[in-house]
């Protein structure tokens, strides 16, 4: 695809639906490549609004309303930033669409995902489905404590919780039907693994095959991301299970004929015990995780994100210098639009990364600090050193 020049009638567009942190990084990306950006979401003002040529504000789950806009627009290429995204409608733009239909409707869905993985023979952990809270009791009966109990639709940890004895249930039903995506809701009851440790492996479907990434380290609190370092220590055994896995899924997510335009990055995420690893699920689009390579790659996941999906050739998708992400997770009690001060942390070598979100709703990630070492754990110390400072500046 030749690029045009943006704002004329020949300019090569890309629109977004949802226009989150990730999404921002992205839109800068393409932005660099002269590229004309559209960012749609439910609210004025979100991170990738403010870097890209024009926005719409809408629900995504609002199918018309994507549809008018993308009638409106006529993008070259359509990107889905966020999961929660009525996708039905994106069946009729499959030509346009970023990575392709089939990773796009069956990730938003845990269902969906983990019932390809099983037909892949990837390893997950046990599981089962209920649609009710006594289908819950003999689902957790069948897969034994502890285990973790998911809405099907939903993601950052969000509905999420672990049941360790019968009176773990009821309250894991009533958090599942109140904070996931949608009312209603069935949900997936998964073992708990026991890992070492889990990895995102960012993977690269790209015009010349598939690249992987140098495997991200990560810790999440309450099913949710705070810290990421990069590259992972993890033997030859497992790196090259990891890969295996990660292109089986990828691979089988982008091969349909007509399915989209088949490029992107992945963020793939894997659990290890030992030398054994479990697929857990996959993003496709670059992952929260991934924000650690803004400073460890050459190209970050998102440079490699805009470069793939316009056809591009990708290179330097390795580490250079060694690296770690905290995540600035903040709470308020008002809607108060906040200050930072973040002077002591850039004058201690870290990188600050603020997303510019309007406001706080309840607690809300709002940015993330960012360092290298030769060491990345000593890199992870000071990242977490640089955002807990920042955090307490706030209060
Ligand atoms: N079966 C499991 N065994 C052990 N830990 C688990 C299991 N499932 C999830 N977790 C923990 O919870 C985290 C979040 O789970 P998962 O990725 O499925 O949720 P999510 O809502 O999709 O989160 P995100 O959108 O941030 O990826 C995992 O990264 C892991 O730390
Ligand atoms: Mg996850």
């Amino acid at each position: 695809m030749k690029i045009g020049t943006p704002l004329a009638s020949n300019a090569t567009k890309v629109l977004m639906l949802g226009g989150g942190e990730l999404g921002k990084e992205v839109i800068i990306e393409l932005q660099r490549l002269g590229v004309e950006t559209i960012v749609c979401d439910r609210y004025e003002g979100a991170p990738a609004m403010q870097v890209a040529h024009r926005s719409y504000v809408f629900d995504m789950l609002d199918g018309e309303k994507i549809r008018h806009c993308l009638d409106t627009e006529e993008p070259d290429l359509i990107v889905p930033e966020i999961e929660a995204i009525n996708t039905s409608v994106l069946a009729d733009y499959k030509q346009n669409l970023v990575p392709s239909y089939k990773a796009i409707s069956l990730t938003m869905n845990r269902e969906g995902i983990r019932e390809q993985a099983v037909d892949l023979n990837l390893r997950v952990s046990g599981y089962q489905f209920a649609h009710s809270l006594s289908e819950l009791e003999s689902a957790v009966a069948a897969v034994g404590y502890p285990c973790v109990v998911k809405p099907i639709m939903s993601s950052s940890g969000k509905g999420q919780s672990v049941i360790r004895g019968d009176q773990d249930i009821q309250t894991a039903w009533s958090h599942s039907q109140e904070d996931g995506r949608v009312t209603d809701c069935k949900v997936i009851i998964e073992e708990f693994i026991e890992f070492d440790y889990e990895l995102t492996l960012l993977t690269i479907r790209h015009r010349d095959g598939i690249s992987f990434c140098s495997p991200i380290r990560h810790l999440q609190i309450d099913g949710d991301y705070r810290y990421s370092w990069q590259p992972a220590d993890c033997n030859a055994t497992v790196l090259a299970e990891c890969q295996r896995m990660a292109e089986a899924i990828v691979t089988e997510l982008t091969s349909v004929p007509d399915d989209g335009i088949g490029y992107g990055v992945f963020g793939v995420e894997l659990f290890v015990r030992g030398d054994t690893v479990y697929f857990s699920e996959i993003s496709p689009r670059p992952h929260d995780t991934g924000l650690v390579t803004l400073v460890s790659q050459e190209q970050s996941e998102f440079a490699l994100h805009a470069k793939a999906i316009l056809g591009l050739p990708i290179t330097g998708t390795q580490v250079l210098t060694p690296g770690a992400s905290a995540a600035l997770v903040l709470s308020s009690e008002n809607e108060n639009p906040f200050a930072y001060d973040i002077a002591e942390i850039v004058q201690a070598g870290c990188e600050v990364r603020l997303f510019g979100k309007p406001t706080i709703i309840g607690k809300r990630r709002m940015g993330v600090v960012l360092a290298t070492n030769d060491d990345p754990i000593r890199a992870l110390i000071d990242a977490t050193i640089g955002a807990e400072k920042l955090r307490q500046f706030q209060e």
